[in-house]
């Protein structure tokens, strides 16, 4: 589904990723873990197009997308959340998940200015699809609040909802529960759970080890830029590499 063919991203003198080979397969789930710094979001800006590599070449389904921008990127099927929330405060949570839709029908402007019947038959279906995602995340009751009035983990919730909103096949979750209390927590890896069951492919970069558990099938680990381990989660918890990476970053003993 996604392979990274030694992927480097350089910023001026620091190697953020460095000769990064991952492969992410089709309806897993994949972690992505590493202390503070190690390169994680910079990875995940880079598959997502909001960044380019340095170096090396990302493939999904077969298409070089190592220098495609962003937008083209989400219409081949990639959706991401932010590590720090990108909503449009202002506006409601259900108008949040219809605007994120938009760019995704083939009605053209024309159809739009005429109010023609494929406009409205467009503009009915992504109505109903943002309801049932509000539904499914518990946000229904909100729906009319202002998107930057909700607490966090409403906030954490819409930023999925709205990055299923453009029907994506993978899906890259950058700590989707921070900030959230375990009992959400364990929520949001149910939902995890749930997408894969119907199909899509999710690469999610956490802290919560237990999380990691829950749901996934495989994990990379990351330090200094470099993959330093691969495995499932029960080997990577093993691996004296991982442990001492962990350890040597005394700013971070969450995971
Ligand atoms: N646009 C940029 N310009 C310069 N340096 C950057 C830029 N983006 C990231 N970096 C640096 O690249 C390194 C990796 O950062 P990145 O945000 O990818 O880490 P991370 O693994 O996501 O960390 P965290 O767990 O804190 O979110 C850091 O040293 C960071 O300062
Ligand atoms: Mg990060």
């Amino acid at each position: 589904m996604l392979e990274l063919d030694h992927v480097s991203r350089q910023f001026g003198g620091l190697q953020a990723l460095n000769r990064v080979q991952m492969s992410v397969p089709a309806q897993k789930v994949v972690g992505l873990i590493g202390p503070n710094g190690a390169g994680k979001t910079t990875l995940i800006n880079n598959i997502s197009g909001l960044d380019h590599p340095t170096g090396g070449s990302i493939r999904f389904q077969g298409e070089d997308i190592t220098t495609t921008p962003p937008h083209r990127i989400t219409r081949l099927g990639v959706a991401r959340t932010y590590q720090n929330i990108r909503l449009f405060g202002e506006m409601t949570v259900l108008e949040n998940l219809l605007i994120s839709q938009h760019g995704r029908g083939k009605a053209t402007i024309f159809d739009s200015l005429i109010f023609s019947p494929r406009f409205r038959h467009e503009e009915t279906q992504l109505h109903e699809r943002a309801l049932t995602l509000l539904e499914r995340f518990h946000l229904t009751e909100v729906a009319d609040d202002r998107a930057g009035n909700l607490p966090y983990g409403d906030q954490r919730r819409l930023e999925m909802a709205r990055a299923l909103a453009t029907a994506p096949q993978l899906v890259l979750l950058d700590e989707p529960t921070a900030g959230m209390n375990p009992i959400e927590t364990q929520q949001l890896g149910e939902q995890i759970i749930r997408l894969r069951s119907e199909g899509l492919t999710v690469l999610v970069i956490e802290h919560d080890m237990s999380l990691i558990h829950q749901v996934c099938d495989e994990v990379y680990v990351l330090n200094f830029g470099e993959v330093i381990a691969h495995g499932t989660p029960e080997a990577i918890k093993h691996n004296p590499l991982v442990i001492e990476a962990y350890l040597g970053h005394d700013d971070d003993g969450a995971a």
